[in-house]
């Protein structure tokens, strides 16, 4: 049976309305980040993960605060921690704070994570795990998903061992990237595993890795029976993609469209992160916004060596002045300010 991608499913009671989720990224997925996939057609959209220890210990190296507005929803906080209680405790931080779901991290292959106990080993560890789940459900009442890896080891099926009891102890959806941990990104994602998980367990489950395409995206809904697709790489820098895998959109944007959405993303980095912090934040995304062929390669070169971004701003226009036009048109788009800044770190450290 073919899934439509414009339709809607839910997550116990959240309704999403597209089959496209944006992945939780590290290091990615600040707010401007999550507000543009949104607008690009995305129907879920998550925070990267945000350290539960941070909460007790309070000196994890952190890239901020996270921030959420009021027009993020449906949005998942993703939680990572080992220990049931503080991740319950964070679990009713973050529901206080209006996420609509609490997602928890059983995926992050970073080995900072995970000689911590969380992230993926923790799909080694499966009733800590369990009571992880167990604790979190209990805590809040908005749905709790869990997202997970393979394994630990390369053809690792640990994800289709512990998925099921997760499900028992009270996860309301699955997300499966079938990679291994030590895989980390390379080889392909084998979504064979996401049709097994299908199979096993009666919540939804998202299928996240390799997501490029809009062909793809279909292929997977058709063929592994999941609820919806994550896409993750394939959106830095780049919200085209997620349009046109969302809504069959024009995935080659015009310049002065590629200037206007990083200019307006630069800006709403800024007002989350601090013109600081934001400015080394940044950089990386210079690449990922004008490769692709829309620039030439030394712009980008140029761009990373300017000392202000008063500076970039400016050598950005000039290199496609109708982006003004455009940038005005989605500033005005933009909501209010109202956003809840939440005292969880974000954490320098990120995967899964
Ligand atoms: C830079 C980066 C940071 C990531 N951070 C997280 C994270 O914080 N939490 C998480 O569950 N997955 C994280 N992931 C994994 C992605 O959510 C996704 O599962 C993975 O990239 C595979 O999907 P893709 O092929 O569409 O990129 C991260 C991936 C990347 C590339």
């Amino acid at each position: 049976m073919t899934v439509e991608i414009q339709s809607s499913w839910r997550i116990g009671s959240v309704e999403i309305p597209t089959r496209v989720v944006l992945a939780p990224m590290a290091g990615v997925s600040v707010q401007a980040f999550r507000r543009q996939g949104r607008r690009f057609g995305a129907g879920l959209v998550c925070s990267e993960m945000v350290s539960c220890a941070g909460l007790s210990h309070g000196n994890e190296r952190t890239l901020g605060y996270l921030r959420i507005g009021r027009d993020e929803t449906p949005l998942a906080v993703q939680i990572f921690g080992s220990e049931p209680g503080v991740m319950a405790e964070a679990a009713r931080m973050v529901e206080d704070a209006g996420a609509d779901i609490v997602d928890i991290n059983f995926g992050c292959p970073v080995r900072k994570v995970t000689k911590t106990g969380a992230g993926a080993t923790l799909l080694e560890d499966r009733d800590r795990a369990c009571s992880i789940v167990g604790a979190v459900a209990a805590a809040v009442d908005v749905p709790v998903s869990v997202k997970m890896r393979r394994g630990l080891e390369d053809g690792s099926r640990a994800a289709l061992a512990v998925g099921p009891r997760l499900v028992e102890s009270g996860a309301a959806a699955l997300t499966l990237h079938p990679r291994s941990a030590k895989q980390m990104y390379t080889g392909t994602a084998d979504h064979s595993l996401t049709a097994e998980l299908v199979e096993l367990v009666d919540v939804p489950v998202i299928a996240s890795g390799d997501v490029t395409s809009r062909a793809r995206a279909q292929t997977l809904l058709d063929e592994t029976g999941c609820a919806a697709v994550m896409v993750g790489r394939a959106a830095q820098g780049n919200p085209w993609a997620v349009g046109e895998i969302a809504s069959a959109k024009d995935g080659d944007p015009a310049r002065e469209e590629v200037v206007a959405e990083l200019v307006l993303f630069i800006r709403a980095t800024v007002q989350e992160l601090g013109e600081k912090r934001a400015t080394g934040f940044l950089k990386k995304f210079y690449g990922w916004y004008l490769g692709r062929g829309r620039f030439p390669k030394p712009f980008k070169q140029e761009l990373v060596q300017l000392a202000t971004l008063a500076e970039v701003e400016e050598r950005l226009f000039a290199a496609a002045p109708g982006a003004t036009d455009v940038l005005a048109r989605l500033e005005g788009e933009l909501p209010g300010e109202d956003d809840v800044l939440l005292d969880l770190p974000i954490s320098v450290y990120g995967g899964g």
